[in-house]
Parts: structure tokens; C-alpha cells; sequence
């Protein structure tokens, strides 16, 4: 893989997507598979009810999300849905949030930035932050849209398209 597409971000074959640089921070972290992490490094799969797989959903409603979003680790996200989609699950610190990655200028896919954990608009440059918010570059008017993502009484994580946050 050349280092310019290196940079655009990187899936691993369960289909994560792992930020592995942030000004330069992370650039040596592992990319993509979580057993490439030595065991003493990796998080843990929360419990059913844990606060850091998402707050409990009032009705299970939504989009179903895969089991791999709850194994996320901070900075990680994971495509879910069609690729038509344009979703993906993110964990920040804050905890898991959906992203709909459709560029708020005029509606190309952003990409994960492997260097500055940002999504880069390769039409034209606007780059918004992790969370989906605006990084201040580009002519995009607004944040990317964030969804609300709960866990329901199934222990299955929802994503909620209609609940934006
Ligand atoms: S469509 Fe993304 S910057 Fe124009």
C-alpha cells in the first residue's frame, strides 16, 4: 500500500477503521485488527448495560449495529449498514456516536485522515473533526450529521437515524 492511500485511512478485514496518527501521536499504533494488540492493551468488550457501549434505548428502533462497534476502541469507528450508507460508528472519548458520511459543501464521502484523526472531503478540502464537527478548513457550512446510538434491552446496539445529536 503506497503512504499517500495509507493515509486515507485504513480497514482492517473486520471492517474497522482505525485513526492511527493525530499530529503525528499514534502514528506506530496497530491498524485495524484488535488481536494485533497485545493483550494487556485492549479494551475490553463492555457488558451488556455498560454505559460505554451507549445509553439504554427507550424503544429498540434503528439500525441494528454489528458486534464490532462495542469492541471499538477510543478513535476507532466501524462502517455499518450498506456502503450506500455512508454510516459509521465512532468511539470517542465521550462513547460511541454514528456519523453519516456525506459532506455537509456538497455531499462527497470524507475519508478518516490516518495522520490527523479527521475526516478529509477529497472534493474539496474540508476536513471535519473526529466527532464530526467542523476543523475550520474548507467551504463546508456545517458539522457532519452525528446519530444517537443506544444499546437496546437485546443487548444489540441501535443506531438511531431519526435521533440526530
Ligand atoms: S463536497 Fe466536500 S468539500 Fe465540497
Amino acid at each position: 500500500m503506497s503512504e499517500s492511500s495509507r493515509r486515507e485511512f485504513l480497514i482492517s478485514s473486520a471492517g474497522v477503521i482505525v485513526a492511527t496518527g493525530c499530529g503525528g501521536g499514534m502514528q506506530n499504533s496497530p491498524i485495524g485488527d484488535p488481536d494485533y494488540y497485545p493483550e494487556s492493551q485492549r479494551q475490553p468488550t463492555p457488558p451488556a448495560g455498560d454505559s460505554s457501549s451507549g445509553p439504554a434505548c427507550g424503544s429498540t428502533s434503528g439500525l441494528t449495529v454489528g458486534p464490532a462497534a462495542k469492541s471499538l476502541s477510543v478513535n476507532q469507528a466501524v462502517m455499518v449498514g450498506m456502503p450506500s450508507q455512508r454510516l459509521v460508528i465512532c468511539r470517542s472519548d465521550d462513547g460511541l456516536f454514528g456519523l453519516l458520511l456525506t459532506c455537509t459543501h456538497a455531499g462527497c464521502e470524507p475519508a478518516l485522515s490516518e495522520t490527523d484523526l479527521c475526516w478529509v472531503c477529497p472534493c474539496h478540502g474540508s476536513v471535519y473533526n473526529f466527532d464530526g464537527s467542523l476543523a475550520g478548513l474548507g467551504p463546508a457550512p456545517t458539522a457532519l450529521t452525528r446519530y444517537y446510538v443506544c444499546e437496546g434491552s437485546d443487548g444489540n446496539l441501535y443506531l438511531d437515524t431519526a435521533k440526530t445529536i
